[in-house]
């Protein structure tokens, strides 16, 4: 197929890139390089001997993108593109707000009028709020607690209208849980600007001796250790799992858990990385980080049975990996 992969440079997007091109698929990349690197197109070349068509392009911008769907006859989006700093979307909501709803909305006005009738979407486990674990697809949703996951939750609904609005136009909603790890070359991985938000790219900076110590948030939480617990899940095993909801994708509103089914403390986190990696990671316990909850893991049935996709990778293969990527 011939896909347009919005943030095909970011994180989630590089590892997504190369899976659909392993997987033979033709794919046209539109990246604005806010919070990515033009190098990452050349390890993706390096990985796989393909340049990815590039375009630095906004995807708020119509102008723009009615170009890109003019030039291209696409058979799908894939669409990444966003901010996703959960502290700075309380900080500055309008900005979270503009980018990451006008986006989902003007991809899918161009999927319309273009006739391209696959659309596939990051989401977050975050529009599940509070839930119990193991979360399921079909819970009712809670409130989120940010700007950020607030996006989430509306661009999930957006699709849906339109897709019922539309019955040519299929949508998949990919709820990602908690994504590390790296592509096992070292060549692509998470470089986050500035200092990390997120755990592993926090402890990766710590092993290094680029920050001093990892402050853990809480350990007074209802859980094995006291420490919040996550369903981590290895990058490449996400990317795996977005080129199975792509090709999976004939009609409807198909929403999917993207997680391992298991949960994991910071500590255990620590310890493993400590272990496996054979390195230092000093830390100290903290307060309770305003808006984090205790326990987060996916039920990951609903995935395994319609899209035949299972994440394969462990804790082990996250951390090193991680490591790896930060030593390059
Ligand atoms: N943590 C620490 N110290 C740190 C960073 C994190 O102790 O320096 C702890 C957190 O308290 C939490 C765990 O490590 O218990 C994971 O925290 P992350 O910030 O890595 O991830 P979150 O689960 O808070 O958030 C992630 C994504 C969000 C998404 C959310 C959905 O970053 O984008 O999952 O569940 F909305």
């Amino acid at each position: 197929m011939k896909i347009l992969v919005t943030g095909g440079l970011g994180f989630i997007g590089s590892h997504t890139c190369v899976e659909l091109i392993n997987r033979k698929h033709r794919i046209v990349v539109a990246d604005n390089l806010s919070n990515s690197n033009i190098e990452t197109l050349e390890k993706i070349n390096e990985i796989t001997g393909v340049i990815p068509d590039f375009h630095q392009i906004d995807v708020t911008e119509e102008s723009k993108l009615e170009e890109l769907f003019n030039k291209y006859d696409f058979d799908g989006v894939i669409h990444f593109a966003g901010y996703k700093a959960v502290g700075e979307s309380v900080e500055k909501p309008l900005d979270y707000y503009y980018n990451n709803l006008v986006s989902t909305i003007k991809l899918s006005e161009m999927c319309l009028k273009y006739n391209v009738d696959k659309f596939v979407f990051s989401s977050s486990a975050t529009v599940y709020g509070d839930n119990k674990s193991p979360l399921k697809e079909d819970m009712k949703l809670l409130p989120t607690t940010n700007p950020y996951g607030e996006t989430k939750a509306i661009s999930e609904r957006i699709l849906k209208d339109t897709a019922f609005a539309n019955t040519d136009f299929a949508v998949s909603l990919l709820r990602y849980f908690n994504p590390v790890g790296a592509h096992e070359s070292g060549l692509i991985g998470e470089d986050p600007k500035g200092v990390p938000n997120n755990l592993m790219p926090y402890v990766s900076k710590v092993a290094k001796g680029e920050l001093d110590k990892l402050y853990v948030f809480g350990n007074d939480y209802d859980t094995v250790d006291g420490t919040g617990v996550r369903d981590y899940i290895h990058v490449v095993d996400l990317a795996e799992g977005h080129a199975a909801a792509l090709e999976n994708l004939n009609s409807g509103v198909n929403i999917y858990n993207l997680g391992t089914g298991k949960g994991t403390s910071v500590l255990e986190i620590i310890n493993t990385f400590i272990k496996v990696n054979e390195v230092e990671v000093p830390y100290e316990i903290v307060e309770r980080r305003p808006g984090d909850i205790a326990v987060s893991y996916a039920d990951t049935k609903k995935a395994e049975k319609e899209l035949n996709w299972k994440a394969k990778r462990n804790i082990e293969d996250m951390v090193r990996d991680s490591w790896r990527f930060e030593l390059n």
